[in-house]
């Protein structure tokens, strides 16, 4: 059996070599959420995230999981081009306050709302519809979020899930420890499920932990 690690670090090294180069802002805050283990998506998912939006054109984005604000610094730079607007959730109020003042210092607080509220309790009433989700809070909720979040994506909308590989650890005879079973398991359930949703439009990339993208057909 080869290497049982099958998160593809050196791929992933490698995509972030090939990036234009991040400003100081951006690496203060990779410093931060490593020295922290709090985890964010990597720069090339910041990148892509970013791509994204512009060019769907998403003007209205919605982002479940904002952590310090890393993701969401993407997100803000998209919609700076598209002339949309984030609406951010975590309920983490000491993160949250964080990812504000991130915001601010890069200039984008302005296409920013930051909600600090739990997502399972806001969702039901939060106005949407949006043009583009980002999904990336707790794992174990992730059932729970896709069923609030369906509603809220616009006709030909999209909607983008991170950590869907976790670790790579969802792929068949891949070897990790007892204590992630039920996490693998609830994981793989969940891409089941996504894959065979109904209306939607699903492609997985395998890169940063690995990302799942759903277009809602019009
Ligand atoms: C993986 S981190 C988000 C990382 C961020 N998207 C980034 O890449 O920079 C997950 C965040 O989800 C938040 N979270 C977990 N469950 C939540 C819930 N039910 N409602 C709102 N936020 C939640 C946590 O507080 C945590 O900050």
């Amino acid at each position: 059996m080869g290497d049982p690690l099958f998160y593809p670090f050196e791929l992933e090294k490698y995509l972030e070599d090939l990036l234009p180069d991040r400003d100081e802002l951006l690496l203060e805050m990779e410093k931060a959420a490593l020295e922290e283990t709090i985890p964010v998506v990597t720069p090339s998912v910041g990148n892509f995230l970013q791509l994204l939006i512009e060019i769907c054109g998403s003007r209205s984005v919605l982002e479940i999981g904002t952590a310090i604000g890393y993701s969401t610094m993407y997100l803000a730079q998209g919609v700076r081009k598209t002339g949309g607007k984030v609406v951010t959730v975590d309920m983490n109020r000491g993160r949250m306050e964080r990812a504000v003042k991130y915001l601010q210092r890069a200039g984008l607080d302005g296409q920013v709302e930051f909600s600090i509220e739990n997502a399972l309790h806001c969702l039901p009433k939060i106005s949407g519809p949006f043009d583009f989700i980002f999904m990336d809070a707790a794992k174990g909720e992730y059932d729970q979020y896709l069923d609030l979040l369906i509603p809220l994506v616009n006709d030909g909308g999209i909607l983008v899930i991170d950590n869907v590989l976790f670790r790579g650890w969802v792929v068949p005879g891949s070897a990790y420890d007892a204590k992630y079973n039920t996490m693998v398991s609830v994981m793989r359930n969940f891409l089941d499920r996504l894959v065979h949703l109904p209306g939607f439009k699903v492609s997985i990339l395998p890169f940063g932990d690995g990302l799942a993208i759903a277009r809602k057909e019009r």
